[in-house]
């Protein structure tokens, strides 16, 4: 039977349009999701928008409009850039749909029949911006205003509130951070920086607060605003909007309904986060799903922030990239292999036009794309566009296929370790030994001299091709389709699995035609 996977993105808010930091965090989850396909599992790919919440009701009556109409357009810009970056969700949730507040509202429930939830009174700090709660010595003072760590204004709060035993559950955290890998109760936190970080968050607070561990109780409800999910039996409280949020991951496995056939992927495999909301995905989450006696997603990954050519990305500087004119300017599958081949994934990276241009061209248009061009065009020329017969490896290719045998490992342990800039980098490896091979071998000018020799080294070539655009279809699936396409490999034999199996010598090939356009780089 085949094996199930859940990877999910971060529900964006629609408090304004994507930018490039949200195309990232969506591609790689996308990215996780194709590859788990072309393993043979059996994916569901989640993504949406989240709607609800004071900053939302906030940007809503900035642009003059009712929440609901302002949230369906937003929305829309987010579902429409699911297609302009290739996603291959099979989802798109929304928080302002029924089926999440059915879902939310049975949550709640749970939660309320199991004692996890209790009335009380809110004071505090909160920034709308953060949609979240900061203790007075987290705060720093500007001019007269109260800031969070994250930079965003707070104001003070108070208000009757329900409550969450987050207390109860922080230590059963603390012993899941640190189960084995491969055990089943394990949440894993990716990278580890994190889970270390987020490890010793919890540890502070429980020894900060031995004596009145309440204190860490989180509260669940708001009365100040309306603009949520409605608390049942008592509609005077809307749910905190991070409750809400964080429920779509089972809303759309079908919650409550348990039976339903989606429910088969609950646990999700994989939630990606960025660094931000990495405290919200690690401690609330799962603590929210073990009260309510459902089982919590198996590992979150955090990735890093981008900077945009040394700068914050920002409103007020006028430098927030739009990730549709990026791919109007490069290329879809350039922009995604630069989102995931420039950083490493978890750390901070900067985003300049210059290094987008230098990736392109140096590893895209010269490296893969050249060798397919020659590789291709010399089979077409020299071989009647006739793939040549399977041939013999010898002395001259052993370190290339030996290299090519473990690609394949290389590249999962890679994807799995969500260290997507090595797998890239392993394949283009690959890719450059294969380049050197070609120079040396120089089968143009074997056609004259050794007419089978030329045959097997083109051959060899065409396998190498062969194996890498198979491996990079995640990353770049439109190019790569391409590519196999002039490689005349059939649309149901582009698996990992389909690899073992040679294609038949013979094999028409159309002709090439080049796969990457080189950009010009400006001069500094
Ligand atoms: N709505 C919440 C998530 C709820 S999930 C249950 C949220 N939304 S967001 O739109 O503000 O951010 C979504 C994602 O975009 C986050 O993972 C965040 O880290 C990511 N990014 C926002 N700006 C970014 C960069 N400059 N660089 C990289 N990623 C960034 O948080």
């Amino acid at each position: 039977m085949k094996q199930t996977r859940y990877v999910t993105t971060p529900i964006y808010y629609v408090n304004d349009k994507p930018h490039v930091g949200h195309a990232y965090t969506s591609v790689a989850a996308d990215v996780l999701a194709r590859w788990w396909r072309l393993q043979g599992h059996e994916v569901f790919f989640l993504t949406g928008t989240d709607e609800h919440g004071q900053k939302v009701e906030k940007a809503a009556r900035d642009a003059g409009m009712d929440p609901q109409a302002f949230t369906d357009r937003v929305s829309q810009h987010f579902r429409d850039l699911t297609g302009t970056l290739g996603l291959s969700n099979d989802d798109f949730i929304r928080t302002t749909e029924a089926r999440h507040k059915a879902a939310c509202s049975a949550l709640w429930d749970e939660l309320a029949r199991r004692d996890e939830i209790y009335l009380g009174h809110y004071e505090g700090w909160y920034a709308v911006r953060d949609e979240a709660f900061y203790g007075p010595d987290e705060l720093t003072e500007r001019d007269g205003v109260k800031y969070a760590p994250s930079g965003a204004p707070v104001e003070w709060v108070r208000e009757p509130s329900y409550f969450f035993r987050l207390s109860k559950w922080l230590p059963e955290l603390l012993r899941r951070f640190d189960l084995p890998e491969g055990h089943p109760e394990r949440i894993d936190v990716q990278p580890e920086a994190r889970r270390n970080e987020v490890r010793a968050f919890v540890q502070q607070g429980l020894k900060d607060f031995a004596d009145k561990p309440e204190k860490l109780d989180i509260s669940i409800s708001r009365t100040s605003f309306t603009w949520g999910v409605k608390v049942p039996g008592d509609e005077a409280h809307v749910m905190y909007v991070w409750l809400d949020a964080l429920t779509n991951y089972i809303t759309a496995a079908g919650y409550p309904d348990t039976s339903a056939e989606r429910w088969k992927f609950w646990p999700a495999s994989a939630h990606f986060v960025g660094k931000d909301i990495v405290r919200f995905h690690t401690i609330y989450w799962p603590a929210f799903l073990m009260a309510a006696g459902i089982a919590p997603a198996k590992r979150v990954f955090a990735h890093g922030w981008w900077t945009i050519e040394g700068q914050k990305m920002s409103k007020s500087l006028g430098n927030v990239i739009d990730p549709v004119a990026l791919v109007a300017e490069y290329g879809l599958d350039p922009l995604r292999y630069f989102l995931l081949r420039e950083v490493p994934f978890g750390s901070d990276g900067d985003f300049s036009r210059k290094a987008l241009a230098n990736r392109l061209n140096g590893e895209l248009a010269d490296a893969l794309g050249n060798l397919a061009n020659r590789t291709l065009s010399l089979i077409q020329r020299n071989c009647e566009g006739k793939l040549p017969a399977e041939a013999q490896v010898t002395e001259a290719e052993k370190d290339l296929f030996q290299y090519l045998d473990l690609l394949n490992i290389e590249v999962s342990t890679n994807i799995e370790a969500q260290s997507f800039h090595l797998a890239l980098e392993h394949v283009f490896r690959a890719v450059r030994t294969a380049n050197s091979y070609i120079t040396a071998q120089a089968p143009w000018a074997l056609k004259k001299t050794d007419p089978p020799r030329m045959e097997a080294v083109l051959r060899h070539l065409h396998s190498v091709l062969r194996r890498v655009a198979t491996m990079l279809q995640p990353f770049m699936p439109g190019t790569m389709a391409a590519l196999l396409d002039q490689l005349g490999v059939p649309a149901d034999a582009r698996d990992l699995a389909a690899l073992a199996t040679p294609l038949p010598g013979g094999t028409a090939l159309p002709p090439p035609s080049p796969l990457f356009r080189k950009i010009e780089i400006e001069a500094t």
